[in-house]
């Protein structure tokens, strides 16, 4: 059995990795006879696992697919477990900003298509720690770029963000592709600045480069320094949920395999030289957002004041943009259409949730924990587990 399909009647947990079922996007393509070997960067990540987990399979008699990634802490090649003994499917330890480890995996496979999404993608991280940003998020698109121009390659996909088109004002039209970039986070500046290499070496060198703004990407497998498994994982602890400011700043959330399906149409339908938004039509405040949660979870909030019962404030960002935005009907020009709802992606996610604690064998004597301010405590051993059994596995895989 090469690996678990997700069967229709899904109990829950315990899986281990190695038997959960696997998560794909649900899109075919006709496969480009032009691609053969597709080096997908952050493959252990959220996204780029998505990608890898539905294009491995979907394209398996005609794409190899290379997982490239550093293993920063938010990654864990248990996203791609299930595919380490397939033969279209390798894993490649390597950081972008390192030149011989992307030229390496560039020679080692025969890379002729790069979907590149490795980031340090935390906007809150980045008010704190900006020159990571730059060097991540620049230097290290910076560095691919410079190598795929001598090397040589048919596609690179450059994975952006919405929020690259900073505050969109409640009653204001989506920004369409050709709107000003305006990033108000050193996050989103990043993002863009790193938009501007992709155009250049478009324009310079005639790298075939397409761009991709997405809205807010979640589901299974996401870290949970990000907002829905961070607040799903403490409301399952009792803990309250730290909300910033008011938290009526809105985003728009779209689910991860249909966010895989985005990136398998514009793998296949999309022009060079173009930029394609991913858009979702589910808007939520986080207010609304611990409110789902709650209700999903069972804690009856009847009235607005049980819900702020659940609800600890803390200090906002120092910018916090009300709301992002997108227009994404280029993308739905070539088939694309956002297929899950939020309700039942939070609902999917947040049992999913579970499989990463279990296998980290954290899932039990957390009662006593009070304060939001002991999550990063929590975390720490489940990091230390990821860290060591993502070492053990690299040395099996290198
Ligand atoms: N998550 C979202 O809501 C969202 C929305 C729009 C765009 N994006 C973009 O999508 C991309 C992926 O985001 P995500 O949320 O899946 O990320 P993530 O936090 O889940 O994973 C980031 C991954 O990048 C890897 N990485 C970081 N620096 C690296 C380096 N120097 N070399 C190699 N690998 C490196 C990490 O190890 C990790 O696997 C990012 O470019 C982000 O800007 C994310």
């Amino acid at each position: 059995m090469p690996y678990v399909k997700t069967p229709q009647n899904e109990s829950f947990p315990p899986w281990t990795w190695s038997e959960a079922p696997l998560l794909t996007g649900s899109s075919r393509h006709e496969p480009d006879p032009e691609i053969r070997n597709i080096m997908i960067t952050s493959g252990a990540g959220l996204i780029a696992s998505w990608v890898v987990r539905h294009l491995t399979p979907t394209y398996g008699d005609h794409y190899n697919i290379v997982s490239f990634d550093k293993l920063d802490s938010c990654a864990s090649l248990n996203n791609t477990t299930q595919f380490n003994h397939l033969e279209n499917f390798s894993f490649y330890h390597g950081d972008i900003m390192k030149a011989d480890e992307v030229l390496g995996c560039l020679r080692k496979h025969k890379i002729d298509t790069v979907m590149h999404f490795a980031a340090q993608p935390h906007v809150d991280l980045s008010f704190g720690n900006s020159y990571d940003f730059t060097y991540a998020n620049v230097y290290g698109t910076h560095v691919l770029l410079e190598y795929i121009k001598t090397y040589g390659i048919k596609e690179f996909i450059y994975v952006s963000t919405d929020e690259v088109y900073g505050e969109v004002k409640d009653g204001a039209d989506d920004p369409l592709e050709d709107a000003i970039l305006a990033p108000t986070n050193p996050y989103a500046a990043s993002k863009a600045a790193a938009e501007m290499m992709v155009h250049t070496y478009y324009k310079s060198f005639k790298v075939p480069v397409i761009i991709v703004r997405s809205n807010n990407v979640y589901g299974p497998h996401q870290f949970p320094e990000k907002v829905i498994p961070k607040f799903s994982l403490m409301l399952q602890r009792g803990l309250k949920l730290p909300l910033h400011g008011s938290g009526d700043n809105t985003r728009r959330y779209l689910y991860a395999g249909d966010a895989a399906d985005a990136f398998d149409t514009i793998l296949h339908k999309g022009e060079i030289g173009h930029i394609y938004n991913v858009d979702s039509h589910d808007e939520a405040s986080t207010i609304d957002l611990c409110a789902h949660l709650l209700r999903l979870v069972g804690l009856p909030h009847a009235t607005t004041e049980d819900l702020y019962k659940h609800v600890v404030h803390t200090q906002d960002r120092p910018f916090n943009d009300h709301r992002y935005a997108a227009n994404g009907d280029k993308l739905r020009q070539l088939s694309w259409e956002q297929k899950t709802r939020f309700i039942e992606g939070l609902h999917t996610s947040r049992r999913r949730e579970r499989v990463g604690e279990i296998e980290a064998g954290a899932t039990r004597d957390v009662d006593d924990l009070a304060t939001a301010a002991h999550l990063r405590a929590i975390m720490r051993p489940i990091l230390d587990v990821a860290r060591f059994r993502r070492k053990v596995q690299t040395s099996r895989i290198a």
